[in-house]
């Protein structure tokens, strides 16, 4: 699949390293040419770097993983040329500075507003609830078990996609319903990252790996 990645930092770094090593291509774009740059020397094979408009004339699919702060901007500037593509929001409206409230609560998630600004395009949301070191896993395990990766999605082509992508990172796939459900995923990343800062252990916060014991080797 051509996947095209917006933004340059962790998560599009951990993912488009999972992505190229499950055999598909991605052409990453952020906002800083030099960081794009960087990054595709960094993932090697399989990687090209270009403009935000880049990726998404690459991408069937197109991972958004920029900073809060930023989802919206970018969107205003990309949302008109994804029409017909799956959006993956893996972004998490969370405000590190304010104790980690969720801004969006009480209104509409952010999967919701991406989507709104991007008119004929699917929006998926997943990949929001594990932090960057352990997308980075190969495969991302806890303790030998693979993760389970709910994910929010109104279509067949999104439910389609997410489930592969899922499962080409060597994770198992949870459909979590549509997308006017994806602010519990965003709420739930915002409680789990409160408690592992409040010192809670990740088997308590993350109880998404699939129970039982390490598969044997
Ligand atoms: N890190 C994690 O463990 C993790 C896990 C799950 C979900 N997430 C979510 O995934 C998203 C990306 O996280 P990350 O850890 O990859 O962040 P990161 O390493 O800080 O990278 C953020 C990216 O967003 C870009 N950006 C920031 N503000 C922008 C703006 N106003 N306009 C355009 N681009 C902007 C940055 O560009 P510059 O480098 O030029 O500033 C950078 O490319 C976030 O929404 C986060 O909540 C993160």
């Amino acid at each position: 699949m051509r996947i095209g990645i917006i933004g340059t930092g962790e998560m599009a770094d951990a993912l488009g390293r999972q992505w190229l090593r499950a055999g598909h291509r991605v052409l990453v774009a952020g906002r800083d040419p030099a960081k794009s740059a960087a990054l595709s020397t960094r993932l090697g094979d399989g990687a090209r770097a270009g403009k935000l408009l880049d990726a998404t004339a690459f991408g069937e699919v197109v991972l958004l993983a920029v900073r809060r702060t930023g989802v919206l901007d970018v969107m205003r500037a990309v949302g008109g040329a994804l029409a017909g593509k799956v959006i993956v929001d893996c972004t998490n409206p969370i405000d590190e500075a304010d104790d980690f409230r969720v801004v969006t609560l009480g209104g509409r998630s952010m999967a919701e507003r991406i989507a709104a600004l991007a008119p004929g395009a699917e929006v998926v949301k997943a990949f929001n609830l594990c932090s960057s070191g352990l997308w980075r896993r190969e495969p991302p395990t806890v303790d030998g078990r693979p993760l389970v990766v709910p994910f929010c999605a109104d279509g067949f082509r999104g439910r389609e996609r997410a489930r592969r992508l899922i499962t080409d990172v060597g994770c198992d796939p949870l459909p979590f319903g549509g997308l006017d459900r994806a602010g519990q995923l965003e709420a739930l990343a915002g409680t789990g990252i409160r408690l592992l800062v409040a010192g809670i252990g990740l088997e308590s916060v993350l109880p998404f790996a699939q129970p039982g014991p390490a598969p044997r080797a």
